[in-house]
């Protein structure tokens, strides 16, 4: 275990965005290099809204996989007012199909398709129930007159109790969760309630973004909320509570969109999710629990087996590149150009320290 080494369980993330088209090329190896499995979310430009849809995504993503590589996309369905429940049938058909995800209309990137009101996904929802697939909440409102740092709370008051209620059997995963009360929440609920936390919420805090200069890079939604958050999620993380698990919300846009008047919301955090969590967990002191929160809890709760094959963490330097080819543009890395103090060696694409060009 300890002594600048960690032999553990290949891990998974439970929240990834890939992007589509040429993209893939530079999301696809990223994540392939350390994880095994990754919940692919749907919020393409044209949001995957059907198996069919996600079957195609699915062998696109495929066709990127490095030689070799073992990497299992999950994929997911992108819920919308008049999502049919016919598809809820086929997707509970289909073992590559892991859940639905729930965007609030105009909540976050490519959401304009999302629900405008849950009860018009009620007829979906006590299908998925009864099926046993799980929903997948982007948990925040999107309100004008809610204030952008208090969305994810008033999302708990306002749509997640009464659906806890009104659906008693649905699992549901409350997504990157970036506040006090998220973490409480769903600590206090039962267990078909689940949780991920990405790396960049356990690391910063609104400050980190807006103080002494605007960082747009570690701009992203749910928004980076204030330090006794960001401390919050870290004991949730820490727990060993099997209901936290590791997302790390992925999210790449090209720089020249991220560096703009109107800037888009995303952490590109694939190239060293990995090793950027284990930095928190020994901070924490917690390394120890590292292998439960990034390589079992998430597979416990999606009902997959646990992975097989093991992985070596090593407490050695090393620096991230400034940006990484991306779709014809360039993409900046969570820690661009700075020290990552662990490293995963060998990881399955070789790509561990090189820049994807
Ligand atoms: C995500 C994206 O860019 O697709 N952005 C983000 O800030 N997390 C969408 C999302 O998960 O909200
Ligand atoms: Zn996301």
């Amino acid at each position: 275990m300890s002594d600048g080494r960690i032999c553990m369980t290949r891990p998974d993330d439970w929240h990834l965005h890939l992007r589509d088209g040429a993209a893939l090329q530079t999301t696809v190896p990223h994540s392939a290099r350390c994880f095994r499995r990754a919940i692919v979310m749907p919020n393409l430009e044209t949001p995957v809204t059907s198996v069919a849809a996600a079957a195609q995504y699915r062998a696109r993503i495929a066709e990127q996989i490095p030689p070799g590589a073992d990497f299992v996309p999950l994929m997911t369905l992108y819920l919308t007012d008049t999502l049919p429940v016919a598809e809820i049938d086929e997707a509970a058909r289909t073992p590559w199909l892991a859940a639905v995800k729930y965007y609030p209309a105009g909540a976050t990137t490519n959401s304009a398709s999302g629900v405008t009101a849950i009860e018009n996904t009620w007829p979906v929802l006590e299908r998925m129930e009864q099926l046993d697939v799980p929903l997948l909440l982007h948990g925040e409102v999107n309100d004008a007159e809610i204030d952008i740092f208090d969305r994810e709370a008033v999302f708990i008051d306002r749509i997640l109790q009464p659906l806890v209620k009104r659906f008693p059997r649905l699992r549901l995963v409350l997504e990157h969760i970036t506040t006090r009360e998220a973490a409480q929440f769903v600590a206090e609920a039962d267990a078909r309630i689940g949780a991920t936390i990405t790396v960049h919420h356990l690391l910063f805090e609104r400050s980190d973004m807006l103080a002494g200069g605007i960082r747009p890079h570690l701009y992203c939604l749910p928004v980076l909320k204030r330090d006794l958050h960001r401390k919050a999620l870290r004991a949730a993380a820490t727990s060993g509570k099997r209901r936290f698990f590791a997302g790390t919300d992925s999210a790449p846009h090209p720089v020249t969109q991220k560096e703009s008047a109107c800037g888009c919301a995303g952490v590109y955090s694939a190239p060293a999710a990995l090793e950027l969590y284990a930095e928190v967990f020994e901070q924490e002191q917690a390394l120890d629990r590292l292998e439960g929160f990034v390589s079992f809890h998430g597979a416990d709760f999606y009902g997959q087996e646990r992975n097989s094959e093991c992985i070596e963490l090593v407490r050695e330097p090393w620096s991230l590149p400034d940006w990484h080819d991306f779709s014809g543009d360039r993409v900046k890395p969570l820690r661009a150009g700075e020290t990552v103090h662990w490293q995963v060696r060998d990881g399955q694409s070789g790509l561990a320290r090189s820049n994807a060009s």
